[in-house]
């Protein structure tokens, strides 16, 4: 099935659409629906295993349900990771990445939504900050991030490798920012 005949055209959406979006952990049957009918579906295994690194306290899959329309946005954060400790390190430090909302709902504030919500849950856990990367060439992405309080604190090679869903090694290269959000005084 297509975006277009699942998803509403945004001149059919009630004004306040977003007051019935709720912001959930993701289930294991939300997995194919967080392929957008093909589009991420060489993401599969990713996802696969972001979802199996939930079920460790790992990992947290958040996504966003409008019901009647389904799966309308997402953004996965990493609690832990042992390679890239300088990202995510199970404790005070963690990484937000796949952070994305369907196109015909953009721009209406949901992104901010799942942004601040990722944040609140993270101080209930007690972390300090959060790390994230953005693309040289997603201008709008990054002032996003610096509006809600994130400053670029390296250059990231943005150099990363994934089996897709055919088992392929695809070797990805995105120039970006890295960037930080402290949610706390460190001294607290
Ligand atoms: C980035 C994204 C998740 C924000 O979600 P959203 O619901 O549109 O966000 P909000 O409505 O709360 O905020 C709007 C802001 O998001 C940014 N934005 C909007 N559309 C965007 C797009 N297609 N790509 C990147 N950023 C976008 C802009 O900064 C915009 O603010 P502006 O008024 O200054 O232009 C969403 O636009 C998206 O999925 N973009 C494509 C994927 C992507 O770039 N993800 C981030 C990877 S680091």
């Amino acid at each position: 099935m297509t975006d277009q005949k699942i998803h509403a055209p945004k001149s059919q959406l009630d004004d306040d659409w977003l007051t019935y979006v709720k912001i959930r952990q993701a289930e294991k049957w939300d997995l194919k629906a967080l392929e957008w009918e093909g589009a991420y579906k060489r993401f599969r295994r990713i996802y696969a295993d972001v979802y199996r690194r939930t079920q460790y306290g790992e990992a947290l899959m958040w996504v966003a349900n409008l019901p009647g329309s389904g799966l309308i946005g997402q953004v996965f954060v990493q609690l832990n990771s042992d390679h890239r400790p300088e990202l995510a390190n199970g404790k005070t430090r963690a990484y937000v990445h796949a952070f994305r909302v369907r196109p015909r709902y953009q721009n209406a504030g949901l992104g901010t939504r799942l942004m601040q919500f990722v944040e609140s849950d993270l101080i209930a856990r007690d972390y300090l900050a959060v790390i994230l990367a953005v693309a040289k060439d997603n201008p709008n992405a990054r002032r996003l991030y610096e509006r809600l309080g994130y400053e670029v604190i390296a250059p990231d090679s943005g150099r990363w490798s994934y089996r897709d869903h055919r088992g392929e090694l695809r070797h990805v290269v995105e120039p970006g920012w890295r960037m930080r959000k402290n949610l706390r005084s460190e001294k607290q």
